[in-house]
């Protein structure tokens, strides 16, 4: 079994580096599926969920290859309809998007229904309606979701009860072919939509409002493969601040689009702590005196519930009481009872965590139950007192692409231990 073992109190300094967005790549890597070529992507994050998302696309037929540490080939040409392994689909959310993308090319899907991080109830409803709304005919057959578009499918206005960033994207993947326009209202404004826009567009797809919660998509006969840049990843870059923060010291967090964390940077600079914007990165400077503060986590651009556990280990060493209200996932609390190891005193009320913070943690033993709580269990051990053991790296693996070397390049004590088990 893997885990990171951190020992805190070490400042950090210098430059780090922040790789692609995961949660634009997955949806650009399975939109590949409608162009029936060899695309060639720049900046793709190789954490584990990429690498998933990679067999996927193989186990249909198409051909994937890394190129280098960010680089990735993928040829669809030869990918046929079919059903993906279930063990593959079962293990990650974001597999939901290939039924929007074989409903498109194919006119059919048949996909087992998703796994992902857990964080409670994880609907699809809404992707539903808008299949529906497209005119594809639904059915749930022995867990798998299939997906009908007779005829072909129809360009309609589509209003999401939740501004659902799956939704949105498949939504979008779904209606890149249909006959006609189709509107998205409500959409998620999330950056790594506009990512998507611009990819289907190069691809000669004629979409446009991506980024807004309005999104008009006219319909076109077929799109050729294309050369493209996933944009920075925002969540890593504001782990690393957050990091930085937390820890201590005066850190440039690097290869970023800062535009894409203004909520994020707002929140600490609240706190107290020193944040400087340039163009293409950000100056984090911190002398570990930061004060409490409130969030509420809401779809982009409100604050990221993407940064809610991390912002969390943060708070437990700010002067005073912080409030955290979660407006997106149910299950995202998980965190604090590995917190609460370490000598942290939150309480849950309803969808709020109060933070008392001022007390010092102490490395513990302690395990990430998905992917962000992880991140904030690291946060929290680089300054705690002693030695933190960190399981379930499995799960910050899905989202960081060497979170330990990239850490330890800036001054960190981690390092991944493998025990082999
Ligand atoms: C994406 O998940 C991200 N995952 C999540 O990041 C992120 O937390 C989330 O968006 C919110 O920003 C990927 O992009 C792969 P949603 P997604 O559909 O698309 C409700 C990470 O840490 N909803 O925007 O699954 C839902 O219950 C991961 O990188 C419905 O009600 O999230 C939630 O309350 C974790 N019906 C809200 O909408 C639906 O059909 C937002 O969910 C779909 C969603």
């Amino acid at each position: 079994m893997k885990k990171f073992v951190v020992r805190g109190g070490f400042r950090l300094n210098g430059d780090i580096y922040v790789s692609g967005m995961k949660n634009a790549a997955l949806p650009i890597i399975f939109a590949c599926i409608l162009n029936k070529g060899k695309n060639i992507l720049h900046n793709v994050p190789w954490v584990s969920d990429i690498m998933l998302s990679a067999d996927i696309l193989r186990a249909l037929g198409a051909k994937v290859e890394r190129t280098s540490d960010d680089d990735m080939i993928i040829d669809t040409e030869s990918i046929v309809s079919q059903c993906a392994p279930y063990e593959y689909v079962s293990k990650m959310r974001a597999s939901t998007y290939l039924i929007g993308a074989m409903l498109a090319r194919f006119g059919e899907a048949m996909v087992g229904m998703p796994g992902g991080c857990d964080f409670g109830d994880r609907p699809i409803d809404q992707h539903v309606k808008g299949f529906e709304g497209l005119g594809a005919k639904i059915s749930f057959v022995d867990g798998s979701l299939r997906a009908d578009a007779g005829d072909g499918l129809v360009g309609g206005s589509i209003y999401l009860d939740a501004a659902s960033v799956g939704a949105t994207v498949n939504i979008m993947i779904a209606s890149v072919f249909a006959k006609g326009t189709t509107v998205i209202l409500n959409a998620a404004c999330e950056p790594h939509i506009a990512d998507l826009a611009n990819f289907l567009n190069r691809c000669g797809a004629d979409i446009c409002g991506a980024g807004t919660n309005k999104i008009k998509i006219h319909g076109v006969s077929e799109l050729h493969p294309c050369e493209y840049t996933i944009s920075p990843d925002m969540i890593e870059a504001g782990t690393f601040m957050v990091a930085a923060a937390t820890a201590g010291g005066c850190v440039n967090i690097r290869n970023i689009i800062p535009e894409h964390l203004e909520t994020v940077t707002a929140k600490l600079a609240e706190t107290g702590v020193g944040v400087e914007v340039f163009d293409d990165y950000i100056t984090v400077t911190s002398n570990n005196k930061f004060r409490g503060v409130t969030i509420k986590t809401w779809p982009y651009p409100g604050f990221p519930t993407d940064m809610h556990p991390q912002f969390s280990a943060m708070l437990c060493y700010a002067e005073g009481i912080s409030t955290i209200s979660e407006g997106i996932w149910e299950g995202r609390f998980r965190y604090v009872s590995e917190l609460k190891k370490m000598g942290a005193m939150i309480d849950i009320s309803g969808n709020s965590a109060r933070i008392m913070g001022g007390l010092p943690l102490v490395g513990a033993t302690v395990g990430a139950m998905d992917l962000r709580a992880g991140a904030a269990l690291v946060i929290a051990a680089l300054a705690a007192k002693g030695t933190s053991e960190i399981s379930g790296v499995e799960y910050i693996e899905r989202g960081y692409y060497e979170l330990d070397k990239k850490l330890r390049g800036i001054g960190a004590e981690i390092y991944l231990v493998d025990d082999g088990q």
